[in-house]
């Protein structure tokens, strides 16, 4: 009997058999409220008609052609449309198909643009499980363990998550600098570093903003010492934050921008976006890959597109992520356990400490259950798993964060504190 590998281990037992909008039907007849979107990729929600539509006509004209052979139109199209959506200046585009993969074409290419080695990440942040993206990663040592020896080169700098420092937002984003640039002067020096790769809001690192002036520290830096600034937007991309992209929130522009998960609705594609010249700046044969650009996947995009302006999603997720923040927020009042609510959009996080501030994945794990129990799909985040993460799709409406945040209220109560 074909097994699947026990290191598959899902947060849940349900088997999915049909999804809906944030609704998924599972094997045992149960129907459950989806606030996981597949990690935060089924943007559109599970099944929309468009995107289905997009997938079944483009299904019935090309499935794939290589870009690196013969190039299809709705990567053309595609390209036009991102471009669009991308700041001023990033308009070139590299297809791939997995974010880990987008990653390391964006850090290749800062490499062969810039000519210098060396990248610096942050502490806390998710990138992938391929060799160079997992030497960037530090948001949990499972990510890299057992793949020693990593890519070296890779140095990391405090990102500003002001709940575990205990210091308000501008304190925290004071010494955040200020160790970047002691970590300029004494480990990664500007002359050998070709670019700091960030995230806007740490995902799988616990679901943290990026502080108020942060990202333009970053800015500040690599203007001066002409390094690239790569904003990883994998998993804060596509209208998930209320903005089309997460560092929108923020007074900066990047170099470069990763995108992935949300945006082809659940068809795999990921994109690096940077000006022609940094683009061109990639050595030739550099840049390929066999599902690059995968027809499929950018009739899918088209379709996510379309629909995100069309339904108003990025407005949705910016009033559903404030309606559900400020129910969390009123949870927090009877809970002591809740230590921090937080996010933008709808990438909330809600932090669970015990007495002493530390860190209760118990507590957590318990509620996370218990959640369950009532139908209400959830995640967990954070290097000590005590970050519940609700990431539904962007089509979610008022009555279903109120149905999740009443569940979750229920479970609270059921589980205690402690
Ligand atoms: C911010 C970020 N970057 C990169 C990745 C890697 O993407 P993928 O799992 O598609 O390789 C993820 C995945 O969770 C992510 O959240």
């Amino acid at each position: 009997m074909g097994k699947l590998s026990p290191r598959i281990t899902p947060v849940s037992d349900a088997v999915a058999t049909r999804g809906e909008g944030v609704w998924l039907e599972t094997t045992d007849g149960r129907r459950y409220l989806d606030f996981t979107a597949g990690i935060g990729v089924t943007s559109t929600g599970h099944a929309h008609p468009k995107v289905v539509e997009a997938v079944r006509e483009q299904a019935g004209r090309i499935l794939h052609s290589h870009y690196n052979v013969v190039q299809h139109a709705p990567m053309h199209e595609l390209t036009e449309r991102l471009a669009d959506k991308m700041p001023a200046g990033l308009d070139t585009l590299f297809y791939s198909t997995a974010g880990t993969e987008a990653v390391e074409s964006a850090m290749r290419m800062a490499r062969q643009y810039t000519q210098r080695p060396r990248i610096i990440a942050m502490q806390g942040g998710y990138h992938g499980r391929t060799v160079g993206s997992a030497a960037l990663t530090t948001s949990g040592t499972a990510f890299h363990a057992g793949l020693q020896p990593l890519m070296p080169g890779v140095a990391f700098a405090p990102f500003p998550h002001a709940y575990r420092y205990g210091w308000d937002a501008k304190a925290t984003t004071e010494f955040c600098l200020q160790e970047l640039d002691h970590l300029l002067a004494t480990q990664s020096s500007p002359a050998d570093t070709a670019a700091i790769l960030v995230e806007p809001i740490l995902g799988e690192g616990g679901y943290v903003p990026a502080t108020d002036g942060f990202l333009e520290g970053l800015r500040e830096r690599c203007d001066a010492h002409g390094m690239l600034l790569i904003m990883d937007e994998v998993q804060s991309g596509v209208g998930r934050t209320g903005r089309f992209w997460g560092h929108q929130h923020h007074d900066v522009v990047p170099d470069m921008i990763v995108t992935a998960k949300g945006l082809a609705s659940g068809v795999p594609i990921s994109a690096v976006a940077a000006s022609f010249e940094v683009m061109d700046g990639a050595w030739a044969g550099s840049q390929g890959g066999t599902y690059g650009g995968n027809a499929l996947a950018c009739a899918a995009a088209l379709a996510t597109l379309d629909v995100i302006e069309e339904e108003g999603l990025m407005d949705n997720a910016a009033r559903r992520g404030e309606q559900l923040q400020a129910r969390l927020r009123s949870l927090a009042g009877e809970h002591a356990s809740i230590g921090d609510v937080r996010g933008r959009g709808l990438m909330v996080g809600l932090e669970l400490s015990d007495e002493d501030g530390n860190p209760a994945p118990s507590v957590a794990g318990a509620v996370h259950r218990a959640a369950e129990e009532r139908g209400l799909l959830l995640l967990m985040c954070g290097p000590y798993k005590n970050v519940i993460r609700f990431v539904p799709g962007l089509v979610v409406d008022e009555s279903e964060i109120d149905r999740a945040a009443d569940i979750v209220a229920e479970a609270f109560d059921t589980v205690g504190d402690a």
